[in-house]
């Protein structure tokens, strides 16, 4: 019997009496035309069904634009993929003024077909729980050393931290390559809060110089945590903690090393907001460096980390379950990088982030301060930023040899970019497809009102023109959600289990004279001992490595694995070999290895 071409299939669970009504997964469904036809026709599900679901329908093709559809059928099937989508994935509010989310609250309701087990290896933060009931101020620097012997001792970079953590040029180098590479930038202008002189930084400067020559010249940097400004800072232990906002100068001297020369630790300036300088006592000018560390332990997590790999991932996960239907090759593309996003992000809203959680109890920015910095990290988003070399450019970070965050972040740009403009052209024969594909135009639409807020400030595209522009777009996407998380998130151990080096809040406020505090007192500024030993303990909880670790550009979805895309992935994954063999290379030269964006280290997408 000749029953024409099938183009789509209806499935349905059906509970059977006797049995029990359970979650079913089906892989794909075969059709072969008669018992002797030898040849089968693959249908692919990947999906749980559920007998409440009715029917659900699947395609055979792998993925095309609603233009190329010619039966009106599929246009149908599509649309109503979305108007279900849209139905379960609806948006909403974590902060006022920050990106929209998924409104949800447990992982149960976002299901099976969306959430995934993370497997672990069992981690023993035995001996840092032992320290939980301890509500004291470290003692001496002689304990936090005792305590880190427990706890970093296998930890190679740890240990180099705890030996350089008072040293100028280390303070610099982790601007350039610690856990948070984004805030540091080239400046050719005081900015006019700072009131530094040109006097008073002259001795830090080459004999034959001056603070607007070295500037000119574009050795002068800048971290302005300007955006922590009158924040309200967290009681921890029922105890008030403080915040700064501080300003520091570095120079990039002729010897190759970035030092801080000048810190204010308020914005406002004025006589009871001192700059710190190098030449100060020893404990004034550490102290200083501490509450720039502070400021920048917030900046990270909250900012970095949190917003814009976490929240972005999530933005553009949402968007696109609920604006590209899964035979969209975007949809297929984006995915794979993008699903984990919604199961981390609402277990760190009901957890990390509620009440009790880590926030709460021991860091300086709280529940009280982490909408408000949300809101303003929002605002200062720029889309510059995110993408890769214009961030590097902008910063004036190319000018520094030993960034290697800006090296090994730009290839890693370079590779992913070539994948996705190889993988537009397999779908786009031209601007016009792009332009014309109302799925992606909507898709982008909709990441620049619930994401960027529709603040065109920011830069962030709200339609795509050219296929270039959305390769850049999709580019970043894939970029944040993979390596600049895992330059965000595999080094926050490394660089925070020396406390003094980290303070996740002060205890004391920011000094308002210089030679106030003597040695023995630096250590009274840092959290209490069962504070600091509680952010450690989630800090190592969230870095054990994934057991099911995807590494970047390896896809197991079945449209991966057949094919022209194939080949790309081939290409791309054969680039990124290389370059983790460059990165490994070089590093077997580096006192510090910089190794979190060897794409071997890099995850596919945020899973933690
Ligand atoms: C999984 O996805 C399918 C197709 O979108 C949907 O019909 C089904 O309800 C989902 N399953 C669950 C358990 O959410
Ligand atoms: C800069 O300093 C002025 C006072 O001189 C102050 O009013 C303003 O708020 C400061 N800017 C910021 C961002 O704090
Ligand atoms: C996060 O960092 C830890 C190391 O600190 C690493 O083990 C883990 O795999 C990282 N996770 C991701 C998703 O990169
Ligand atoms: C520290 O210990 C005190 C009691 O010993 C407890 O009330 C408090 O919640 C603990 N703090 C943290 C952050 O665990
Ligand atoms: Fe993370």
């Amino acid at each position: 019997m000749w029953f024409g071409i099938v183009v789509l299939l209806r499935l349905r669970l059906e509970a059977q009496p006797g049995f029990p009504d359970l979650d079913w997964h089906c892989h794909d469904v075969q059709v072969r035309r008669s018992s002797e036809d030898p040849e089968v026709e693959v249908f692919p599900c990947h999906k749980w069904i559920r007998t409440a679901d009715g029917y659900i329908e699947l395609r055979n093709e792998k993925a095309c634009l609603k233009k190329k559809e010619t039966l009106d059928i599929l246009i149908n099937h599509r649309e109503r993929d979305l108007q279900h989508k849209q139905q379960f994935m609806r948006w909403g509010t974590f902060v006022e003024g920050g990106p929209h989310c998924v409104d949800m609250t447990s992982v149960t309701a976002l299901g099976p077909n969306l959430s995934y087990i993370r497997q672990r290896p069992v981690y023993n933060v035995h001996y840092i729980k032992s320290l939980i009931e301890r509500r004291t101020s470290w003692s001496s620097l002689q304990e936090l050393e005792t305590f880190f012997l427990f706890n970093g001792r296998e930890n190679t970079v740890a240990k180099y931290v705890q030996a350089h953590w008072q040293e100028d040029a280390f303070f610099g180098y982790q601007c350039l390559n610690g856990c948070n590479p984004l805030c540091i930038r080239q400046i050719h202008n005081l900015p006019p809060n700072l009131s530094v002189t040109s006097e008073m930084v002259r001795p830090f400067l080459p004999e034959d110089s001056s603070l607007g020559q070295e500037m000119e010249r574009g050795h002068v940097y800048l971290l302005d945590y300007e955006v922590l400004d009158q924040l309200p800072a967290n009681t921890v232990n029922d105890k008030q903690t403080y915040l700064a906002a501080p300003l520091c100068l570095l120079h990039y001297s002729r010897q190759g090393e970035l030092k801080p020369i000048a810190i204010q630790l308020q914005q406002a300036p004025g006589p009871q907001n001192p700059v710190f300088l190098p030449s100060d006592a020893a404990p004034d000018w550490l102290l200083a460096k501490m509450w720039v560390r502070n400021s920048d332990f917030q900046v990270h997590q909250l900012l970095t980390h949190f917003l814009r790999t976490h929240l972005l991932g999530e933005v553009c996960c949402t968007a696109t379950l609920r604006q590209l239907p899964e035979i969209h090759p975007l949809h297929q593309l984006l995915m794979p990088h993008i699903r984990s996003t919604l199961q981390i992000n609402i277990q760190a809203r009901v957890t990390l982030l509620a009440t009790k959680g880590v926030f709460d109890k021991s860091i300086a920015c709280g529940l009280e301060a982490i909408p408000l910095l949300l809101a303003r990290g929002t605002q200062r988003l720029r889309y510059s930023s995110m993408c890769v070399p214009d961030d590097v450019r902008v910063r004036g970070l190319d000018a520094l040899p030993i960034c290697y965050y800006a090296q090994d972040a730009l290839r890693v740009w370079d590779a992913l970019h070539r994948f996705v403009a190889g993988w537009i052209r397999l779908y786009y024969c031209n601007d016009e497809d792009v332009q014309h594909d109302c799925e992606l135009q909507n898709w982008i639409g909709e990441i620049f009102t619930e994401g960027f807020l529709g603040l065109s400030h920011i830069g962030a595209p709200h339609s795509f023109q050219t296929a270039v522009e959305m390769c850049k777009f999709v580019t970043m996407v894939i970029f944040s959600c993979s390596a600049l998380h895992a330059a965000v998130n595999f080094s926050q151990l490394d660089y925070n289990i020396w406390i003094p080096n980290s303070p996740a809040a002060m205890s004391r406020p920011p000094s308002q004279t210089k030679g106030s505090v003597s040695e023995e007192d630096v250590f009274s500024f840092l959290p209490e001992v069962n504070s600091s030993c509680h952010v450690l303990s989630v800090l190592s909880l969230l870095s054990q490595p994934a057991i099911d670790f995807v590494p970047l550009c390896h896809y197991n979805e079945w449209y991966f694995s057949s094919g022209a895309i194939v080949k790309l992935v081939e290409e791309v994954r054969r680039e990124l070999k290389m370059l983790a063999k460059d990165i490994a290379d070089r590093n077997s030269q580096l006192e510090l290895p910089y190794p979190y964006l060897s794409p071997d280290c890099i995850e596919n997408s945020v899973t933690i």
